[in-house]
């Protein structure tokens, strides 16, 4: 297989807004994060993920653009972006950019113009159709908003203030490589490709059967011409990476993304577990992790994530972030880093980080679970019923402000903060994580360490040995000889594990585990809560 430099890297993500806020508006921003860039550096993080920070109405956090080659005035300034790149690059790591080229702003000139006549040159460059059909919006219940100045509907697969870009209109695409261009030749070291699967619309626009299925809105014949096409025009010409986000898709249509011998992507983020699995499901997450490793090992690679800021924190999510909040949040780091394809760690994840609940529906931000709420109250239930049952998947679970500290705010601003800091802070900071040696954060320093000095965590080949397995979840990954076993106990009592007979006759030396006191007992292990274990086989 092919190494590169984007295999073997971990990647860090950095909400701006929720990071470090330098000027007291209660607004993280870029020159937060350069003050911070150290601490990222010295968890070993090799390339730095930036949410949206171009000048945007910020309807949707950065994701609603509405001048591709601005800053926002929340974020900072261009020569502050500058500087940003200039000193991440000094400290040995790369920076990649969202893109959000599925669609902008209704506030970006482009549509300004479009919606302002029908016959204006721009008209073309979103879609306008007559009558809308049945389909949802990831944000709304119709995908289509009327526009009173022309009689028209314009599309839009997220919010009303998010108007799809007509790709089929090569002005656009051409504007959209050009933008591309101007980032890259400052030197920026890749994109993650934001919807990228929605680029292609289907003809005619079908009604759907069940409009509540919103796969429609994604992978659409056509999509892989535009991406062989940016492809061709712009990202082949610049050493980078690139990560797509594309929904709904299969490992086998995952590879035409990814494929080595594609031309379009590096990588992707796939959700079958983030957007379509809710709660821990053992099974079902080994069935996935195997599926895409046959689908893509050797011809085109995967991510791993549990978290991002669209998905409530891993540890709150997926583990237990009461009883064994450290342990737990140890044994999904052990998971993201282990499991073949490239580990993100989104801010704060790193301390073991939590889920948060608001008494009030005023306290959240999000556009998605707003509007949510608004839709279904508006139908007569119960809204504390309604607030209830968003809470689990709220966006903001993961938006709120990094906690650097036990002061006011956590130490994120000395102003008040856009979002409310999770009360936990006092408990649940980096200035405590720093100062104990069996912190969450140490263990993911490790964890990047091991990954840095072996590759077999990297390009080793992967086989589970727990297939039907509720709660142990045991592994190995093999590459020229050298033999990892990595076993999970994901899971909040005792669990004994009798490793089966490839893996018992090696002698096994442990590499990394998350409880101090471990004993070897021959071949039954006896596993505590949330106790994950790498070891090496000879
Ligand atoms: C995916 C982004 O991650 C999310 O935050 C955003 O709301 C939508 N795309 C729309 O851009």
């Amino acid at each position: 297989m092919k190494r590169t430099w984007w295999k073997e890297a971990v990647v860090y993500q950095v909400y701006w807004r929720s990071f470090f806020d330098s000027n007291g508006d209660g607004y993280g921003d870029l020159e937060g994060l350069i003050q911070k860039l150290d601490y990222i550096r010295d968890l070993g993080i090799d390339v730095i993920w930036l949410n949206p920070c171009y000048e945007s109405p910020d309807k949707d956090n950065g994701y609603d653009i509405s001048d591709y080659y601005r800053i926002m005035d929340k974020a900072g300034d261009m020569e502050t972006f500058d500087r940003l790149l200039h000193e991440v690059h000094k400290r040995g790591m790369k920076l990649i950019m969202d893109l959000v080229v599925n669609h902008t702003s209704d506030q970006h000139p482009w549509f300004i113009e479009s919606r302002s006549s029908k016959n204006n040159p721009k008209r073309d460059w979103y879609i306008w159709r007559d009558k809308p059909n049945n389909w949802r919006s990831y944000f709304t219940p119709s995908a289509w908003e009327y526009d009173e100045q022309t009689g028209q509907y314009y599309f839009h697969s997220f919010a009303v203030e998010q108007p799809d870009l007509n790709w089929e209109n090569e002005e656009v695409r051409e504007e959209i490589y050009k933008m591309m261009r101007f980032w890259l030749d400052k030197g920026i070291d890749g994109f993650r490709l934001d919807a990228i699967a929605l680029l292609a619309k289907p003809k005619g626009f079908p009604d759907a059967e069940n409009p509540y299925d919103i796969r429609y809105l994604t992978n659409n014949p056509g999509v892989h011409d535009y991406l062989q096409e940016m492809h061709e025009k712009v990202l082949k010409h610049y050493d980078i990476f690139t990560v797509g986000e594309v929904a709904f898709v299969s490992p086998e249509e995952g590879l035409k993304y990814v494929g080595e011998d594609r031309n379009e992507l590096h990588t992707l983020f796939h959700f079958e577990v983030c957007d379509e699995m809710p709660t821990w499901d053992p099974i079902r997450f080994k069935q996935i992790q195997k599926r895409w490793y046959e689908g893509l090992w050797g011809k085109g690679w995967n991510s791993q994530f549990l978290n991002n800021h669209d998905h409530t924190r891993q540890v709150t999510r997926y583990g237990n972030d009461k009883q064994f909040r450290v342990e737990s949040a140890k044994l999904l780091a052990t998971l993201v880093h282990t499991l073949p394809g490239t580990p993100y760690i989104y801010q704060g994840e790193e301390i073991g980080m939590t889920g948060v609940k608001f008494d009030s529906i005023d306290d959240y931000n999000d556009i998605a679970m707003k509007n949510k709420y608004a839709e279904e109250v508006a139908k007569g239930r119960d809204p504390k019923e309604v607030l209830e049952s968003l809470q689990l998947l709220s966006r903001d679970n993961s938006r709120t402000p990094m906690q650097w500290d036990d002061s006011e705010h956590a130490g994120f601003t000395t102003g008040t903060p856009w979002l409310k800091v999770n009360p936990n802070y006092k408990e649940i900071n980096v200035k405590q994580a720093l100062a104990d040696p069996n912190s969450v954060y140490y263990y993911y320093k490790k964890l990047i360490q091991l990954r840095k000095q072996n590759p077999v965590m990297v390009y080793g080949t992967f086989r589970d040995l727990s297939e039907n397995e509720p709660y142990i979840y045991a592994y190995t990954r093999e590459l020229d000889g050298v033999r990892w076993l990595i076993v999970l106990n994901h899971c909040d009592s005792d669990n004994v594990y009798t490793l089966p007979e490839e893996t018992s006759s090696a002698s096994r030396r442990l590499l990394l585990g998350n409880y101090t006191d471990v004993k070897e007992e021959g071949t039954t292990l006896h596993m505590r809560p949330h106790e994950a274990r790498i070891y090496a086989l000879q």
